[in-house]
């Protein structure tokens, strides 16, 4: 496990986005695992800024995106399809046909599930994995529970995850109930896996699942067993490693 403090934000985002840049440069057709939330768009920015740059480009490169929630019109700002658009795609030259991100609004969402999980096949491996950290240790959207499921499956989302996004939204009763997530399985098979952790409010949480015990009850601390694992923290996330 390679584990790197940052001074501040700006330094972070310039780290994550160049190793993601080195990907793109040695493999223009990298699969490459996407997140959202708070924590990534300040990389994305930095990769955007490369791509302007010409240093970059996203033409032949394939992307899927961790989760999505269940029942938010694709046209609401916090969809996760409309986040995407918002802070990378249509800033870059991906193509629309090579971007993955589950339908939160198929009518049979098991089918949903299994069609993510059959495109994921396809490509066999994502070769870099983007990973924020909710504050009960969730990944994508697999939530703290007694067992976790290895393929995309639908997840009814933990009270304290639902108050948590309740920020992005107007008030907690719009946030949704359910989502679907790619599973713990595809994400841990993953080439590399760049888990981003920004602020003090997360300090204990990353600490507790980068150096406590392997439990499904902190999903976080399955990585401790992904044998390319990248942590980049800002000095605050990281307070409690030294
Ligand atoms: C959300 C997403 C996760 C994200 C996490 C942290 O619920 N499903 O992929 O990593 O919560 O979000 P943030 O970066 O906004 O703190």
């Amino acid at each position: 496990m390679d584990i790197r403090i940052f001074a501040s934000n700006p330094l972070l985002n310039t780290a994550a986005a160049g190793l993601i840049a080195h990907l793109l440069q040695a493999k223009p057709n990298a699969v490459l695992g996407l997140a959202t939330g708070g924590t990534p768009v300040g990389i994305y920015e930095e990769l955007i800024k490369l791509y302007t740059l010409q240093h970059i480009q996203f033409r032949e490169a394939i992307s899927f995106n961790l989760d999505e929630y269940v029942g938010l019109p694709e046209t609401h700002d916090q969809s996760y399809h409309a986040y995407m658009q918002q802070h990378l795609f249509k800033h870059i030259d991906l193509p629309q046909s090579n971007i993955h991100i589950p339908n939160g609004n198929a009518t049979d969402l098991e089918a949903e599930c299994a069609r993510y999980d059959a495109l994921l096949d396809g490509v066999k491996q994502i070769d870099l994995q983007i990973l924020g950290l909710g504050h009960n240790g969730h990944i994508g959207f697999n939530e703290p529970d007694e067992g976790l499921v290895g393929g995309t499956h639908l997840v009814e989302l933990k009270e304290e995850t639902r108050l948590a996004n309740a920020r992005y939204f107007n008030n907690l009763a719009e946030v949704p109930t359910h989502a679907i997530t790619m599973g713990i399985g595809t994400i841990l098979k993953a080439r590399t896996i760049l888990l981003v952790v920004r602020g003090t409010d997360k300090a204990k949480i990353v600490h507790d699942a980068l150096t406590g015990p392997i439990t499904t009850e902190n999903p976080a601390s399955l990585l401790q067993t992904h044998p390319n694992l990248v942590v980049m923290l800002d000095t605050e996330a990281g307070e409690l490693f030294s």
